[in-house]
């Protein structure tokens, strides 16, 4: 098998009609995956990371058959993409459109034996199936209620059980957090886990570093829709080389921003608003040495300093020093 996942030069244009005056509107172009190609071995989990806009959702859709590529091949458990889709869906769990995929007048319970259906599992084991992840996904409490009631975070725990009704060898995620509390969105990652150990292999999309780089194995960092860089989460912070990173904090204006991007010895400089205060992340090589300039250059231009250090490369710095922007940017093409 040519491993679990091979995706080669996957684009996807799609076509949005735009009203111009009144009677007149013409077809727009939207590139969302602009050439994707990689592959996903059996047993890891496999981030997709990029900022909303990036194309991960539409990835998922393409390799999920809900969309057809534009151009590009794909084999999914060791089935081609547009030749064996039946074959494919069949052996993919896959969790899209978090609430939206469910049946709001249905119970939870009467929901899970539904989408067994659909995969065509017997009746035993459509109802073994689902007493078996209501059980785990402790959501015994609610399985008896019409999904209407439910919180947006019970609706997403059902939807990621959904995922795992047919018991796939290959769970697709997509965003499978959002919209979730902390200690949800930990119990869903710790189950993601062990089925992970349990041999299944996983996609995992997101756009919150952080998680990509505890969950992941690897993990693809895609942007505008093609892949910036993959590979082991350790691999992938190596590659920023000899470059450092410096994170500062406090009130510091654009133009301040600005002035340091055009310090000699930095690469970046990226300013984002995080619980309120603006973050400055500074890429560059030899921080120890640049550290006076900048602030020289920050009280120059009146900025008020409450932390600078220089700290371990985390993936989104990767992300900063490839783009010149965050991952909280929002890229969609509108
Ligand atoms: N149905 C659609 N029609 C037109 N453009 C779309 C459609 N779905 C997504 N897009 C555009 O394609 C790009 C990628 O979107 P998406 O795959 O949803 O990214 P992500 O999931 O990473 O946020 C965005 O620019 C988005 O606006
Ligand atoms: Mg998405």
């Amino acid at each position: 098998m040519l491993g679990q996942v091979r995706i080669e030069n996957l684009t996807k244009t799609y076509l949005t009609r735009q009203r111009r005056g009144l009677f007149k509107s013409e077809k727009k172009p939207v590139e969302a995956l602009k050439g994707v190609s990689f592959e996903i071995h059996p047993g890891e989990i496999f981030g997709l990371l990029g900022p909303n806009g990036a194309g991960k959702t539409t990835l998922i859709k393409c390799l999920t058959t809900l969309l057809l590529p534009t151009s590009g091949e794909a084999w999914i458990n060791g089935y081609h993409l547009t030749q064996e889709d039946n074959l494919i869906r069949a052996s993919v769990g896959c969790m899209l459109m978090g609430e939206r995929g469910l049946y709001w007048k249905l119970t939870g319970r009467e929901n899970l034996i539904f989408f067994g259906a659909l995969y065509q599992l017997n009746g035993a084991e459509r109802h073994r199936r689902t007493d078996e992840i209501i059980e785990r996904l402790n959501l015994a409490s609610i399985a008896d209620r019409t999904v209407e009631t439910y919180s947006s975070g019970q609706k997403m725990k059902l939807a990621f059980a959904k995922a795992l009704i047919n018991d796939a060898p290959l769970l697709i995620l997509d965003e499978p957090t959002n919209t979730l509390d902390l200690p949800s969105a930990r119990e869903l990652r710790m189950v993601v886990r062990e089925l992970n150990e349990a041999g299944k292999t996983v996609i995992y999309t997101t756009h919150i570093m952080a998680e990509a780089e505890t969950m992941c194995d690897r993990v693809a960092i895609i942007d505008r829709g093609q892949v910036l860089a993959l590979g082991m989460v350790a691999e992938l912070k190596a590659s920023l080389g000899r470059e450092e990173v410096i994170h500062i904090e406090g009130v510091i204006s654009a133009q301040a921003s600005q002035a340091i991007q055009t310090l000699p010895g930095v690469t970046q400089a990226v300013r984002a608003a995080v619980d309120g205060r603006t973050q400055l992340t500074v890429v560059g090589q030899n921080q120890r040495a640049l550290l006076p300039r900048l602030i020289e250059t920050l009280t120059a231009h009146q900025a008020v300093i409450q932390k600078i250090a220089p700290e371990e490369v985390t993936l989104e710095d990767v992300f900063i020093a490839r783009t010149g922007r965050t991952l909280a940017d929002d890229t969609r093409v509108k």
